[in-house]
């Protein structure tokens, strides 16, 4: 089987969660929220995993319970695309890589396993994966053509007014093939409303070089969900208890 690599982007503090930890490592049900992405990207596969780490790094790297994981370093958090250069030494020249946050405890085996059929099976460079949301406010926008074609996925703080009208929300994951991924990553620049590199700008890249780009959306928003706050750490707890007890 063609290789498979994950890289789960756990740097930031995560301020609203108004604690001293970092997100991702809060627990739900003894297990800490990074371990439930980490578990979804072996589920589907993937042999190799890299975390990028920045806040309080030691605390994250002790607090996982896998132990063969490696660590990228990003010592400023520049943005999701800086944070993947991060772990460019990670990644090789070869396969597929996963992109995964360690915020977003319900992402599946099985989700994933969906989105990298969908990649295969239509040639795609790159697939993102989408879902269709009542209130995208905050999110990033999926701007698809008259004919359903992806364009490009845009922030909310860079969108137009017609682009904001848009309710297909780019999830912040997906599948790359690794070499254009990497060469993708040289080509960002901070060029856009927050001054970060945005890892979403690397599909408007493959794109032009005339390579297949797609998003690959889900009807329910459940698996993609981010935990942000205390709220919606409990929100998810419950979804997870929910599904155990299935
Ligand atoms: C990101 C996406 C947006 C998507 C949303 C889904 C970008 C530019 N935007 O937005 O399209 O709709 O996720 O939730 O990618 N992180 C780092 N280092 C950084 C920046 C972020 O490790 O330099 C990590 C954070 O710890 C977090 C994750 O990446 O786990 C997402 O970062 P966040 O700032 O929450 O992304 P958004 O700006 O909300
Ligand atoms: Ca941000």
């Amino acid at each position: 089987m063609e290789q498979l690599k994950a890289v789960i982007l756990a740097a930031g503090k995560g301020t609203r969660m108004k604690s001293d930890l970092p997100k991702v490592v809060h627990t739900i049900e003894g297990k800490c929220l990074v371990d439930y992405a980490i578990d979804a990207a072996i589920g589907a596969g993937a042999d190799d995993i890299c975390l990028v780490v920045g806040y309080k790094h030691e605390v994250v790297e002790n607090s996982i319970s896998h132990k063969n994981v490696k660590f990228a370093l990003q010592e400023e958090q520049l943005g999701t695309g800086h944070a993947v250069k991060c772990a460019r030494d990670f990644l090789g020249d070869e396969g597929q890589t996963l992109i995964l946050f360690g915020d977003t405890p319900l992402i599946t085996a099985e989700t994933l396993n969906r989105l990298a059929e969908h990649h295969k099976k239509n040639g795609n460079t790159v697939t993102v994966l989408s879902a269709m949301i009542d209130n995208p406010t905050g999110y990033g926008r999926i701007i698809r053509d008259a004919e359903g074609r992806f364009v490009k996925s845009v922030e909310h703080k860079d969108a137009s007014p017609e682009e904001l009208e848009s309710h297909e929300i780019n999830s912040g994951m997906y599948i790359f093939d690794t070499k254009e991924l990497k060469e993708a990553l040289d080509k960002l620049t901070p060029n856009n409303a927050q001054g970060e590199y945005y890892l979403p700008d690397t599909l408007t890249i493959i794109k032009n070089k005339g390579l297949k780009v797609d998003a690959f959306a889900l009807d329910d928003p459940e698996d993609i969900t981010g935990v942000n706050d205390q709220e919606q750490l409990a929100a998810a707890a419950e979804i997870i208890r929910a599904r155990t007890a299935k």
